[in-house]
């Protein structure tokens, strides 16, 4: 990756005039090639609205929302907010854990030399600027590196098994796409709830699964779980595109199926065509068939923290890479090889 050294246009908000400089990803175009369209750049660093916290970042995370930013694909994913044209950000990092470095006029529950971790647009940087909204104090018993994998997938995962899932103790619950980054915080929290799980992934890391306390583990490229075998209370179906059919195939008559996530080369619809036949069908049929995307909030990051510091939940992080390989970690991910969560340290 390249190293140059400019000034970037103070866009939508995201760096201001200031004199200071900082390390960053640079992402102006996009594009499906990570190496294409980001590179390490001096650029000035964020300054902070009365009601926002100016993080040093120590760590990052990346996950497949990051590929989908970085790409501007589906497109629909522009006109929610992310850049018609161009990106909007500096760069398509969300995920962080960091030191509060100085906070706004307004900011009354962080102050400088805070440990926290959370979600902002940019954190592929030195400095980012961070509504408190998303913020939250980092679980004491994980480094930064481990908390910034935690926020985007986790809350997923939390959000999934307790709001749409409804997982209750004793439950059956089915997890599709368990051995990712989603997949493997939703795994410990399902069991944290109470359910026994059954986890599907590829021969490989079904290890991984073992080792994060799944109580049973089916490798898709063996099995079928929906060959009839066990029926599912829950099923969140986070990669495999599976069909409709079958996940209500492997679904209990009043199961609830929670379509989370899943990678097709789709660029318009991107699965969300599965997702719309399910949410039409679902009023017509005993089982409940539904979709969310996560709400990024810091109540929700506290619950996360004290999920992690009573031990019920933990990070698995697969490899680290440096801010100035940012493309590196984006194309092991998309590669298909991450077990768990990559992680970018600052
Ligand atoms: N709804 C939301 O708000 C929300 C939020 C965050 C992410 N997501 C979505 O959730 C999905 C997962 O994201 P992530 O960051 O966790 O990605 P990830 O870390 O790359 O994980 C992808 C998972 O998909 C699994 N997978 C691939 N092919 C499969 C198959 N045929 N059958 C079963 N599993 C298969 C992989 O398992 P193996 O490697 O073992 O095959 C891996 O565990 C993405 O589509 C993402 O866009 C949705």
């Amino acid at each position: 990756m390249k190293t140059a050294r400019f000034d970037v246009p103070p866009a939508a908000g995201s760096v201001s005039a200031a004199v200071k400089t900082m390390t960053a990803i640079v992402h102006d175009e996009y594009g499906t090639v990570p190496e294409d369209v980001l590179r390490l750049a001096e650029v000035n660093k964020p300054t902070i609205q009365d009601n926002e916290v100016l993080l040093r970042v120590h760590a990052a995370s990346v996950d497949r929302g990051t590929w989908h930013i970085m790409a501007g694909l589906p497109y629909p994913i522009r006109v929610a907010g992310f850049g018609l044209r161009k990106p909007k950000y500096l760069n398509p990092g969300r995920s962080l854990a960091g030191t509060v470095e100085a906070v706004g006029t307004e900011v009354t529950c962080f102050a400088p030399g805070n440990e926290v971790f959370g979600i902002c647009d940019g954190s592929f940087a030195e400095y980012v600027r961070v509504g408190t909204d998303k913020l939250a104090p980092k679980p004491s018993n994980l480094s930064f590196a481990e908390a910034a994998a935690v926020p985007v997938s986790a809350l997923t995962a939390l959000q999934g098994v307790r709001d749409h899932g409804r997982v209750k103790a004793g439950q059956q619950v089915l997890i599709v796409g368990a051995s990712g980054g989603v997949g493997s915080f939703t795994v410990q929290i399902a069991k944290a709830f109470g359910a026994e799980v059954t986890g599907v992934c590829s021969t490989a890391k079904a290890d991984l699964l073992e080792a994060i306390g799944a109580d049973h583990v089916i490798d898709y490229t063996s099995e079928d779980f929906a060959d009839g075998a066990h029926r599912y209370d829950v099923i969140l179906d986070i990669g495999g595109n599976a069909s409709l059919a079958r996940l209500r195939r492997a679904l209990t008559p009043k199961g609830r199926l929670v379509l989370v996530g899943g990678e097709t080369d789709g660029r318009w619809l991107g699965g969300t065509d599965r997702t719309l036949r399910a949410l039409l069908l679902s009023p017509f049929v005993n089982q409940k068939l539904g979709t969310f995307i996560a709400s990024e909030n810091a109540s929700d990051l506290i619950v996360l923290r004290e999920l992690i510091e009573s031990g019920q939940i933990k990070p698995v992080i697969d490899r680290t890479y440096p801010l100035s390989d940012v493309a590196g970690a984006i194309r092991y991910l998309v590669g298909g090889s991450a077990r768990g969560k990559t992680v970018i340290t600052v």
